[in-house]
């Protein structure tokens, strides 16, 4: 063997745990996650969602219980989602305007059981509300109107302003929609309501336990490509993110999270701005597959997912698994 021979060897950082707690570059913390539940009508009600398995909606008590749970966890923010009552939804989505609706009862009810200690995310768009599950309002031929839609989400997240959220996160794609909501927050008198919004959505594969969950996936024909983005298209993203920013966006979503670590890494260098990613439900649902075929660690593959994503220079994640992440987090 030659004296040189290899005078640098990479391994010599990482033949100890103390070495390697000392070289990682960044760390994941409960203060990453951002937790989405599931609301439904009813009292003491739980009800397991079937396609995300250790996933279930709860009543708005139970969003309440969870709301200090994920307080008492150290997890950041709560992101809500209405099972809306099959009776309450019709072709314009009116219900999303009900100050009593699912998602406004549970808001105030997290305010009454925490007060401020959480952030609450609120989602921006008409699916769980239409009885045609698309996001937005339709036409004869099926398209979803773009303008007519971003009147309604304008009216829509000024009714969840008024109920109490802290972030507003429209996920519909429309164009246009983020300033006009700012406008209408602004005169409203809401200075410091945060705008996240789904700025590089993609027409994904990856959304049916979700659909599944807040009970669209039945009524919905066709698909969301007229609105949401082609997954083979990187630079459009870009061009998303720079339009959301432009009209008032506080931070930018990327979602799905795994399968667009590229498109969170370039919006990231590009913008230089908060950036999340939402690993979504058919994520999850994957995670789970495979740690019930025996073929995973869940904590593991957890914990590594969430490491990506930081990696990647992800602000924080929407997840399914933020009460487990957390735990594990917490030690
Ligand atoms: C509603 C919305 C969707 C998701 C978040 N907000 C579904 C969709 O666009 O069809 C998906 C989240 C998930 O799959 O976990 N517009």
């Amino acid at each position: 063997m030659t004296a040189s021979y290899p005078a640098l060897r990479l391994r010599r950082t990482r033949a100890h745990a103390w070495s390697r707690a000392l070289h990682r570059e960044i760390a994941v913390s409960p203060a990453d996650l951002i937790w989405p539940l599931f609301v439904t009508d009813g009292d003491g009600v739980e009800e397991p969602i079937g396609s995300l398995p250790g996933v279930s909606r709860w009543c708005v008590k139970g969003i309440a219980e969870r709301a200090k749970e994920a307080v008492a966890l150290g997890i950041p923010c709560l992101a809500l989602f209405p099972n809306t009552q099959p009776g309450r939804r019709d072709p314009l989505g009116k219900e999303a305007l009900n100050p009593d609706n699912l998602m406004c009862r549970a808001v105030r009810a997290i305010r009454d059981a925490v007060g401020g200690d959480i952030g609450v995310l609120t989602d921006v768009a008409l699916d769980p509300y239409t009885s045609h599950g698309q996001d937005g309002l339709i036409d004869e031929a099926g398209y979803v109107l773009n303008d007519a839609t971003a009147e309604v989400l304008v009216g829509q997240s000024l009714n969840q302003a008024a109920a109490g959220a802290d972030i507003i996160a429209p996920s519909d794609m429309m164009d246009g929609r983020v300033g006009l909501i700012r406008a209408a927050l602004e005169q409203a008198g809401h200075h410091n309501l945060q705008i996240m919004s789904y700025a590089a959505k993609y027409a994904s594969a990856f959304y049916g336990p979700f659909r599944d969950a807040v009970g669209s996936s039945g009524l919905l024909k066709g698909d969301k490509k007229t609105y949401q983005m082609d997954p083979a298209n990187a630079e459009e993203a870009l061009r998303e993110v720079a339009l959301d920013l432009a009209e008032g966006a506080d931070s930018v979503m990327v979602k799905p999270g795994l399968p667009y670590l590229d498109i969170a890494v370039r919006v990231k260098q590009r913008f230089e701005v908060p950036v999340f990613a939402y690993q979504v439900s058919g994520e999850y649902a994957m995670i789970e597959a495979a740690v019930a075929a025996g073929a995973a660690d869940r904590d593991a593959m957890v914990l590594e997912t969430l490491t990506a994503f930081k990696r990647a220079g992800c602000s924080g994640v929407l997840t399914y698994h933020a009460p487990l992440a957390a735990r594990l987090m917490n030690g």
